[in-house]
């Protein structure tokens, strides 16, 4: 039995229960993290600590912890569920209130905190990549913000895997943005290339640490636009994530993305990702 974080307190998941006033049920009035943890360690803690202020700064309310009660409360989370390696999840919703759009005066947010499982990628995943579809991304325009509301999200994510591929890459007027759930990446022309920062994307921690080791390891990179036409025509497609780390796209559309296999970047990303991951892991 999983044990699951509310409120300041430790509790077997059945047992945990929150308002069906909450305004993260009624509303979807809250916002989120995923954090990866690997040897028990949270990975990029305080980048994902930074996000989760920029969420809740973005939507209006105060962070109910500050950073060291955050990092106390996970970690005790984290060992309590057993250690190692585990995907773990966050969110804090404006709490329990009488149903009204207008914001309540005083607001007693809702902290939850729970861990699932995190496997390593599967080896045919590594070795062929996956299938992507492009969407209109019909999400709005503070994709910046982590929202707990992901409804147009799901949809994306459904329609892609009703379509037999793995996540749905989303278009905005004409212009690559991210996947369903997760960051995109392409190869134009040997450089690695991710559309920047705005409110159209979310700013990915995997993405942030894509770019670093790219850089620090001299293989060249850019943020910019990646328009439709130049994603059809890339001669790698990657798709970035704390859960799925970095995947190769092979299929685009039905349509082989260059020969059909995971690129040569690709595979070297992998090992540099994978080599930063087991260097945190010993520290
Ligand atoms: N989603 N873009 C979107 C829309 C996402 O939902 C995610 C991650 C990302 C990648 O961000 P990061 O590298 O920080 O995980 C980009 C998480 C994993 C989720 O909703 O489960």
């Amino acid at each position: 039995m999983s044990i699951v974080y509310l409120n300041g307190n430790f509790l077997p998941e059945s047992e945990a229960c929150v308002s069906v006033l909450d305004r993260g049920f009624i509303f979807g009035d809250g916002i989120y993290e995923v954090m990866p943890v690997y040897g028990g360690k949270l990975f990029r803690f305080n980048e994902h600590m930074s996000r989760l202020q920029n969420s809740l700064d973005a939507i209006k309310l105060h962070n109910p912890l500050n950073i060291n009660e955050w990092h106390k409360t996970l970690i005790e989370l984290i060992r309590l569920n057993g250690g190692g390696d585990q995907s773990l999840y966050l969110q804090i919703t404006r709490g329990s209130a009488k149903r009204d759009h207008a914001l309540p005066k005083n607001p007693k947010p809702t902290l939850f905190a729970m861990c699932n499982e995190l496997k390593p990628l599967p080896v045919d995943i590594i070795n062929e990549g996956v299938a992507a579809i492009t969407l209109d991304d019909i999400r709005w325009l503070r994709c910046h913000i982590k929202a707990i509301s992901l409804l147009p999200n799901i949809l994306l994510r459904q329609e892609a895997l009703d379509q037999d591929a793995a996540e749905a890459i989303l278009i905005r007027d004409g212009q690559a943005t991210e996947g369903a759930a997760s960051n995109l990446f392409a190869v134009i022309n040997g450089v690695i290339t991710t559309p920047p920062k705005g409110s159209t994307l979310l700013p990915g921690i995997t993405r942030d640490l894509v770019l670093e080791l790219a850089t620090n390891n001299g293989l060249a990179c850019q943020e910019n636009n990646i328009s439709l036409a130049e994603l059809q025509q890339a001669d790698e497609i990657w798709l970035t994530s704390s859960t799925k780390e970095i995947l190769s796209v092979t299929k685009l559309d039905g349509h082989k993305v260059a020969d059909g296999k995971p690129g040569a970047l690709y595979q070297r990303m992998l090992t540099l990702y994978q080599d930063y991951k087991e260097t945190m892991r010993r520290e």
